[in-house]
């Protein structure tokens, strides 16, 4: 097959995958979700020789992987495809990560690790800086409540294709994988004052208007983080970053 005819390929594979596919959007994206399990379909490049340089240097485990899988196609063509072409210069599909599996490893008690939960997030970029968190601690998975997709293209952008180190669902509120529920809200009981159990669920409120009245009802404790007078609060993201280095993170190697 000639370059233009698996380029041709590649672009039609692409249509037909898209509409039920997540976006692994650049280098980064594509090294994690290959890395992690993910069956990975078309992915496509405008400069091969780029990306598989860019592979030598900072992931030659998957250099031979990515040198059968990327087609390289004009940088025209990879603008049609993705809205704002990362700058790395690639992008590929792959499937969602199985629900029933992800939902089977969150309900699993006991767990050895916490599950994260998201109250309602406003913003797509701390949805991935959280799942990408929950993945370097070893988190056993991140729900998010509400009405944004956890696996929106920004979040598994933010998230640098993360999404596959760890279970990521969306559910209803009433639907949280069992586990003590500690809830985290400045009001709460200073966090250095307690350890976060393995099977707890940590739960964080919404940028906007933090902890929703459901789930503090729920809470089996409200847990604060220190923070000095006259400030509000942090950062979601950072919170779930403190959270979860105060609970200790996975074994050192
Ligand atoms: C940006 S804050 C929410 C701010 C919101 N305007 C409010 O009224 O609470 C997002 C979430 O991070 C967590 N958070 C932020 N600062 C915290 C603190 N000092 N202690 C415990 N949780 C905190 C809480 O779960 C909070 O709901």
């Amino acid at each position: 097959m000639t370059q233009d005819d698996a380029g041709a390929a590649v672009l039609r594979a692409w249509g037909a995958a898209a509409p039920d596919a997540v976006l692994l959007d650049g280098f980064h994206a594509l090294k994690h979700a290959l890395r992690f399990g993910a069956r990975v379909g078309p992915a496509v490049t405008s400069d091969k020789a780029a990306a598989l340089a860019l592979a030598a240097e900072l992931a030659d485990d998957l250099t031979d992987v990515l040198r059968e899988l990327l087609v390289e196609v004009p940088a025209q063509a990879l603008r049609e495809l993705v809205p704002r072409v990362h700058p790395t210069g690639v992008a590929a599909l792959a499937a969602r990560r199985d629900r029933q599996a992800n939902l089977d490893a969150m309900a699993q008690l006991p767990r050895t690790s916490p599950v994260v939960v998201l109250d309602n997030p406003r913003n797509l970029g701390n949805v991935g800086a959280v799942i990408r968190l929950a993945a370097g601690f070893g988190a056993t998975g991140v729900v998010t409540t509400g009405d944004l997709d956890p696996w929106h293209p920004n979040a598994v952008r933010s998230g640098a294709g993360l999404h596959y180190a760890t279970a990521v669902e969306r559910l209803p509120l009433e639907e949280l994988p069992p586990g003590p529920l500690y809830v985290l809200d400045p009001e709460g009981e200073d966090i250095r004052s307690l350890a976060v159990p393995d099977d707890a669920l940590i739960a964080f409120g919404s940028e906007r208007h933090g902890i929703s009245p459901e789930l503090r009802a729920r809470a089996t404790r409200l847990v604060a983080l220190p923070m000095r007078p006259q400030v509000s609060s942090y950062n979601l993201a950072t919170s779930v970053a403190m959270t979860l280095f105060h609970w200790g993170g996975p074994a050192p190697a």
